[in-house]
């Protein structure tokens, strides 16, 4: 049972008073990467770790990874202190720049990584061809890495990260480079990972991705976290009200309008719904790509 001072193992990842400091001796000065940070992962949660360049995610993931040792504080990971074999076991990686073998092709590296981790044999054929399936990599399977796309790359990436079956999963930057298509995978498979049961750490600066796929976020600022919470929490303005109807006339409109500020409503705006830049690149894209099948109607502007 865990005491207040002891790691609960129902959270995927606890982190007290983490901070990583870097002797700059040519500049004679000390850089504080990571300041201070505590937070808390839930099993089986989606977590969105984000802030600007250089605010200390990828130094916090590593030193989760037990990749690099902290100057102060203490982690743990499925209530193991992170430096543990038990700990490591549990957890996949996906690096920031990933460094493969461009020479290996799709199943040859997931093979060299899946021995990495000790497995072999039917096992291993099996394993490889769930991962290959599941990232959509069939088309590259037999093909040097040398000729992947970045999007492949990372999709790569990712089976690698979940060769040895791992509960949690840390991405650092898994759609970074990757064009809003290959983008939009990558999150699908993060959700689909979710609805398998894993726990999804990642990292990004790319806010409306984020919003997309995670339950929670904390964002990061010079090292120290600045705010952390559930996205709906966070997100909503508690004292406004949003209707949304199709079909309204104008005169309906100011007519619903003069009833809400008679019931004590303010400043009162109507307006239209407007989709994002990347809804529209993506619903022109997908069309034009589905427009090469028969019988495929022109999306409207709708959401
Ligand atoms: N090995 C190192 N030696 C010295 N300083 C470092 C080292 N690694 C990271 N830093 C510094 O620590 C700070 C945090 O870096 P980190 O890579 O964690 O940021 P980040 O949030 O991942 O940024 P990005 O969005 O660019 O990936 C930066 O100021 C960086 O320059
Ligand atoms: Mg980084």
């Amino acid at each position: 049972m865990s005491t207040p001072d002891s790691p609960k193992t129902d959270l995927a990842v606890e982190i007290r008073s983490l901070t990583k400091r870097y002797a700059l001796p040519w500049k004679r000065k000390v850089l504080v990467a990571v300041d201070q940070l505590n937070l808390t992962v839930r099993r089986g949660e989606v977590f969105g770790l984000l802030g600007p360049n250089g605010s200390g995610k990828s130094t916090t993931l590593k030193m989760l990874l037990s990749l690099i040792k902290p100057s102060e504080g203490e982690a743990w990971i499925f209530g193991q202190p992170v430096d543990t074999i038990e700990a490591r076991r549990t957890v996949g990686f996906l690096p920031e720049n990933p460094y493969f073998y461009k020479f290996l092709n799709g199943d040859e590296t997931l093979r060299f990584y899946g021995g990495l981790a000790g497995m072999q044999g039917i096992a291993l054929d099996n394993k490889i061809e769930e991962l290959i399936k599941l990232v959509g990599l069939e088309n590259g399977r037999d093909r040097p890495l040398s000729a992947y796309s970045k999007g492949m790359l990372q999709r790569i990436g990712l089976a690698q990260a979940l060769i040895h079956d791992p509960e949690l999963l840390f991405l650092d930057e898994p759609t970074a480079g990757v064009d809003p298509i290959g983008s939009r995978e990558i999150r699908d498979l993060i959700v689909r990972l979710r609805d398998m049961g894993k726990t999804v750490v990642f990292s990004s600066h790319l806010l409306e991705q984020v919003q997309e796929v995670a339950d929670r976020v904390a964002i990061m600022s010079l090292g120290k976290k600045m705010v952390e919470g559930s996205l709906n929490d966070l997100l909503t303005v508690q004292d406004r009200t949003q209707f949304i109807a199709q079909d309204l006339s104008p005169a309906a409109q100011e007519e619903v309008r003069q009833l809400i500020e008679q019931r004590g409503g303010r400043n009162v705006s109507v307006s239209s719904p407007k989709l994002s830049l990347e809804q529209l690149f993506l619903k022109t894209v997908e069309y034009e790509r589905a427009a090469q099948k028969p019988g495929v109607a022109k999306p409207t502007n709708e959401r």
